[in-house]
């Protein structure tokens, strides 16, 4: 029996903590019992399992951890994932959003084929091999409004592939949680004058970046923005 107590996020819903303020731990509720994705521990509480959540392997709770003052998740949220990879963040967001549907885009073979192995159970999230620079190339795979565009991928032109795929799939009133790293847009730049171009880009397409959280501390040169149409 786990000796670990675990307790609600004050703000977020279905994220769960545990450990003192200087020392949080991340979890969900597992959707499917009894299985992990990436070897996460799953722990036991009052009947119910958990799967610790990492931030160093997931930017969405290194974020979390950073306190954002948004309110982003809800039970029934209809997300399109760019870059889903191998299923780390989104099988988390799986657990959350269990009344929505998670659309995964990822272009590397071999990762959506670990993808679909991962996640084949979890029966919200849908995975597409697509490239997110050609949002209108999966349209056809994608039946609801969008609620909220998570975007984390190593790509030049993070910002611009943001703004294609919000135009085309998200809800006037969505949200857009983008991780920019700026090392893949320019290594030469200074990371700060890097985040300011980017920045730029979404407000000059008429968006607006309602917050800008550093995560270095938990994934060297990337930052969060949370952005939404003006
Ligand atoms: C940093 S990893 C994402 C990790 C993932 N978000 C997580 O937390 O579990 C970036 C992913 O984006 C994918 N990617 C990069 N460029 C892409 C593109 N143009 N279209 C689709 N996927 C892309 C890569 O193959 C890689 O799997």
């Amino acid at each position: 029996m786990s000796k670990i107590e675990i307790r609600s996020h004050p703000k977020l819903y279905e994220v769960y903590m545990s450990g003192p303020s200087d020392n949080l731990k991340l979890y969900s509720k597992n959707l499917i019992p009894g299985h992990n994705v990436y070897s996460e521990r799953l722990i036991e509480h009052k009947g119910i399992e958990y799967r610790e959540w990492d931030p160093y392997r997931s930017k969405l709770a290194a974020l979390i951890l950073k306190n954002p003052t948004s309110n982003f998740l809800s039970n029934s949220l209809n997300c399109l994932y760019l870059g889903a990879s191998s299923g780390t963040t989104i099988s988390h967001l799986s657990d959350i959003v269990k009344d929505g549907v998670i659309y995964g885009i990822e272009f590397a073979e071999r990762s959506i084929r670990q993808l679909i192995q991962n996640t084949s159970n979890r029966k919200n999230i849908v995975p597409i091999l697509g490239d997110v620079r050609y949002p209108e190339s999966y349209a056809k795979s994608i039946f609801k409004k969008i609620d909220l565009i998570y975007q984390d991928v190593a790509q030049p032109n993070q910002a611009k592939i943001a703004v294609l795929n919000s135009n085309y799939y998200l809800k006037s009133d969505g949200l857009i949680i983008l991780a920019i790293k700026s090392q893949s847009i320019d290594s030469v730049s200074k990371s700060e004058k890097v985040y300011k171009q980017e920045k730029e880009i979404l407000e000059n397409a008429s968006y607006e970046i309602v917050e800008s959280i550093n995560i270095h501390k938990y994934a060297a040169n990337h930052i969060i923005l949370i952005v939404k149409k003006k």
